[in-house]
């Protein structure tokens, strides 16, 4: 993988994009006052409630909730990955997109995709010359057309046709030793000769990235060798966890990819594709990971798990099941597929058609079914014993479901197992406190659930001073100047008061900031998510000047509360400069007053 791209080039990249360019060239935006108006792309509605602005740099949709900066509309509209949404943007602004040192640059990694794609026209070339490969893949059942799809080539029965070819000078060799194509003999050195291919008389596999950039390569024994399969190694340009076979030429054969089938083998995904069914893709010989499924849910929302009948492919699809909890979200759907002992998709669809194949993936297990399915095998239900223990096992699962619909379903189902009504076995696995499946997904970024955005009402009851202060530098970044002093803050003792400073500090130092340039920045951290929250919470219009003395009475508010003292000395001082405002000139009263502590100056907070 090429270096982090800078955060700094994120923020000129914000800075430089105006979000109406981005999504007007995909939706027909309307001018409505300040802000652009139009039907929503991600829901199918008549009358517009999807709102894009230009001042924010934000768009959100008052209907579904979807919302985000100009970034994250590529990402959920266009469906790319993050550095996908980011080349889209800096294409657009014609940038240049650096990367920071440390890891590889730029450059040398082109090098490394354009040597794999070298080598994997070489494997092509050299299947075309090779009558026993050739006759291996008819066997199969792959048509021509297919292998020319899916790239399938030879690596020949040599030692060292691949280091002679790509291999001439030592930078080739580093570069070969790099992406995994060749290994380094163990032992003293044999002169310059102490390299070997690691691919031998094998069928040879390309693995592709999103891009459709050569990343890797799985290698097949043409009969019966061990191991039957060898893949690349983990390197710069290759991560297992993280690719799928298949997912680029799935993404290739159609725009509106809505279901995705996930299969264990290069093979069964070839053959499914050739038969028509271009939405498999393969794990490589890992456990589906987290990883996966957000790459996969981006595209589609329908996931279905194919597994072997047999014993290994029970135990995979478990781990497929508890891996695949935490993403299952209203609106998506997760099903699992047993295929018939002896049986893998391959071989399913070359016996029985792909007809017959889908009417299977029609009836796959949902993702409830099968884990209250699987927890009744393991107790004795006629029991009272059994059905308490049902619910034990149940509960660390269904902990780690999203709150929502979804689970609500899913402690439905399982209450009928228990025999239970929903709401009491609810309260017995105690998981109807908001908030505990927080911390399910660490890293993801915020535009996940962009779909169903808990709404902040800043209740006037109880505000929360804090919360208030944050969405006003959010939604009013240039206000953030009128205080003077952040750090003061750093006496308050409130959760999100080093986020307010860090804010009010970020806000400060590049005054054209906009809400999309804050989230950005906020992007990856754990904090990212709170804030793209209150990006959508209905605060009250505001005029920049009313945002100001909002903001500056919030922190005065907040001051007062950290330290009392330090709070009334910077009164006193500036009541003999500038003097007081007539709100400032009450607090200076109250603090003064015997009875001023940390509670007494805090009314309605
Ligand atoms: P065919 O035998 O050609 O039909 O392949 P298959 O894809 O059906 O293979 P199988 O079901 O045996 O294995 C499924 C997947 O597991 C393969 O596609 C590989 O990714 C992986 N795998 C299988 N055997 C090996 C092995 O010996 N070594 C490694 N590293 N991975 C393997
Ligand atoms: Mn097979």
């Amino acid at each position: 993988m090429a270096g982090r791209i800078p955060q700094s080039f994120i923020d000129e990249l914000i800075a430089r994009t105006d979000i109406v360019d981005v999504v007007g060239s995909r939706v027909q935006l309307k001018k409505a006052g300040r802000e652009y108006k139009a039907c929503c792309p991600f829901h199918g509605e008549k009358t517009p409630s999807f709102t894009v602005s230009p001042d924010k740099q934000f768009y959100h949709c008052f209907g579904c909730g979807a919302h985000g900066t100009a970034l994250g509309f590529l990402m959920d509209h266009d469906r790319l990955g993050f550095v996908e949404a980011v080349e889209e943007l800096a294409a657009r602004a014609s940038m240049e997109i650096p990367r920071e040192a440390g890891q590889a640059t730029g450059g040398p990694d082109r090098e490394l995709y354009d040597l794999t794609a070298a080598v994997a026209q070489f494997y092509r070339d050299e299947l075309q010359g090779d009558a026993r490969a050739r006759e291996y893949l008819q066997r199969r059942g792959l048509t021509g057309e297919t292998c020319a799809r899916f790239l399938i080539g030879y690596a020949p029965n040599s030692w060292n046709a691949v280091l002679r070819k790509f291999g001439t000078t030592a930078a080739g060799r580093e570069r070969l030793h790099a992406v995994g194509l060749i290994i380094e003999r163990e032992g003293p050195k044999r002169g310059d000769d102490n390299h070997y291919d690691r691919f031998r008389d094998r069928v040879m596999y390309p693995i592709r990235d999103a891009r459709g950039r050569v990343i890797g390569f799985g290698g097949r024994v043409l009969d019966q060798g061990e191991p039957k399969y060898l893949n690349s190694p983990e390197t710069p340009l290759f991560h297992k966890g993280r690719e799928l076979y298949g997912f680029y030429e799935a993404r290739q054969s159609r725009a509106d990819l809505k279901r995705l089938l996930v299969v264990e083998g290069y093979m069964d995904t070839v053959r499914l594709h050739q038969a028509g069914i271009t939405y498999a893709v393969a794990t490589l010989g890992t456990a589906t990971t987290q990883e996966h499924l957000t790459r996969l849910f981006r595209v589609g929302n329908e996931i279905v798990f194919s597994f072997d009948g047999d014993r290994a492919g029970r135990a995979a699809a478990w781990r497929a099941l508890e891996n695949a909890l935490p993403q299952a979200k209203d609106g998506r759907q997760l099903r699992f597929l047993f295929l018939p002992e002896g049986h893998d998709p391959d071989s399913l669809v070359g016996q029985e058609g792909p007809e017959a194949f889908e009417r299977r993936l029609a009836d796959a297990l949902p993702l409830s079914e099968y884990l209250v399915q699987h927890l009744e095998s393991e107790v004795d239900l006629e029991h009272v014993d059994g059905r308490a223990r049902l619910a034990e096992l149940a509960r660390p699962l269904i902990a780690r479901v999203p709150a929502g619909v979804y689970r609500e379903l899913l402690i439905d189902r399982l209450a009928q197992s228990v025999r239970m009504p929903g709401a009491r076995l609810a309260a017995l696995l105690k998981l109807d406190a908001a908030g505990d499946a927080r911390d399910r997904e660490p890293s993801e970024p915020s535009t996940v659930d962009s779909r169903m955005p808990g709404r902040i009402a800043v209740s006037p009851g109880r505000r929360n001073l804090v919360r208030q202060a944050v969405g006003l530098v959010l939604h009013h970044p240039h206000t953030a100047g009128t205080v003077s002093d952040p750090q003061a803050l750093a006496d308050v003792e409130r959760p999100g008061i080093p986020l307010l400073i860090e804010l009010l500090e970020v806000a400060r130092a590049e005054p054209k900031i906009t809400l999309a340039g804050l989230l950005e920045k906020w992007r990856d951290r754990p904090e990212g998510g709170h804030l793209a929250k209150l990006a959508v919470s209905e605060l009250p219009e505001l005029s920049g000047e009313q945002a100001a003395i909002e903001l500056q009475q919030a922190v005065n508010k907040l001051l007062s509360e950290g330290s009392p003292a330090r709070r009334r000395d910077a009164l006193l001082a500036k009541a003999k400069g500038a003097g007081l405002t007539g709100e400032e000139k009450l607090e200076l009263q109250r603090l003064l007053s015997p009875k001023a502590g940390p509670g007494g100056a805090r009314p309605g907070s």
